[in-house]
């Protein structure tokens, strides 16, 4: 199956080298970043590509903008992992809207075009008998929407709760195990490249909100929306209030809950005990569904890196190879 991958930070780098790493079956035959692209119907040379983005910060010398790359080269799939803009959602939507435009299915690591435009973007890709999957885009590498697709179909999923953004586990985990302050955990965590761009998007619980609303839309189609999220951060949060926790046995932990029956979606710091599952080292995440046949699911993994990424986004490509190219 022939892709293409616009976007060159760390996910688009991760996911080029797995394609090039493993046996796919998937070929590049359009790349682009920021500033450069490339277009080869016969296949880019991922190596030589990775090599120059290393020296240079682009991906070659041409020149091609990505939006080009999406409307000319020829490819079944569209990889779209370029950063995050939760306030429009672009150049991201523009560019999936092109994509699907031409017929072509769409995989996405962005969480700004799922939140904001997801009705939109599904009735684009339903309309053109095309694929829009966004595992990536919720807990990194937990298959969440291939279990709630597949392995949970027909069940009725009540309630979620989560642990959904990987920095702030860190820095509660470091405020408690380590005892250092709110600050200097939040420094450790940029330095580890955890955190996004913008790290208030972390701290202040709004990537978790964005990707309750993304889980909530998937869910319950009910046009929940990032305002809906009644949210607070870990950002005001003290040593001493995680002490306190610590005392009785319990810890404090960012949890994203919702449950349309109670009309409840909140992101908001929680005290659980510390034997509960959802109590997680370092920036694991976790979710708890809550269904009606098979009861109480948690799944536990990776919110976040390169290849922990890529691994959901290769899923959600192949699953697209067997179900829509191949049947084709
Ligand atoms: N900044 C996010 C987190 C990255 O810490 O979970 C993955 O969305």
């Amino acid at each position: 199956m022939k892709v293409a991958l616009i976007g060159m930070g760390s996910v688009g780098r991760g996911v080029a080298e797995m394609i090039a790493k493993k046996d796919l079956g998937l070929t590049i035959t359009g790349i682009a970043d920021s500033k450069s692209g490339l277009i080869s119907d016969r296949g880019i040379n991922i190596a030589k590509v990775l090599a120059t983005k290393k020296k240079t910060g682009m991906c070659g010398d041409s020149t091609i903008p990505a939006i080009d790359v999406i409307k000319n080269a020829d490819y079944d799939a569209l990889i779209e992992v370029t950063p995050t803009n939760a306030l429009s959602g672009e150049p991201a939507t523009g560019y999936i809207k092109a994509a699907l435009n031409r017929k072509k299915h769409v995989v996405t690591s962005n969480k700004g075009p799922v939140a904001l435009h997801y009705k939109e973007l599904k009735a684009l890709a339903q309309k053109n008998g095309a694929a829009f999957r966004y595992e990536a885009t919720v807990a990194g590498a937990i298959p969440i929407m291939h279990t709630l697709e597949h392995g949970l179909a027909g069940n009725e999923i009540l309630a979620l709760y989560g642990v959904l953004n990987g920095t702030c586990n860190y820095i509660l985990n470091r405020m408690a195990d380590e005892g250092l302050t709110y600050a200097q955990a939040l420094m450790e965590a940029r330095e580890l490249g955890y955190a996004e761009a913008d790290p208030t998007y972390d701290v202040q619980g709004i990537d978790a909100a964005i990707k309750l609303v993304i889980l909530a839309n998937t869910i319950w189609g009910n046009g929940v929306k990032l305002e809906d999220v009644d949210r607070t951060g870990i950002d005001l949060l003290t040593a001493d209030a995680l002490r306190l926790a610590e005392d009785e046995g319990c810890t404090i932990r960012l949890i994203a809950e919702a449950c349309p029956r109670r009309n409840l979606f909140r992101v908001s710091p929680r005290i659980i005990e510390k034997s509960h599952p959802l109590v997680t080292q370092g920036t694991l995440n976790a979710l708890t569904l809550e269904t009606d046949m098979a009861k109480e699911i948690t799944m536990i993994g990776r919110g976040a890196g390169s290849v922990e990424t890529a691994s959901a986004i290769i899923g959600d490509l192949l699953f697209i190879r067997d179900c829509y190219v191949q049947r084709a």
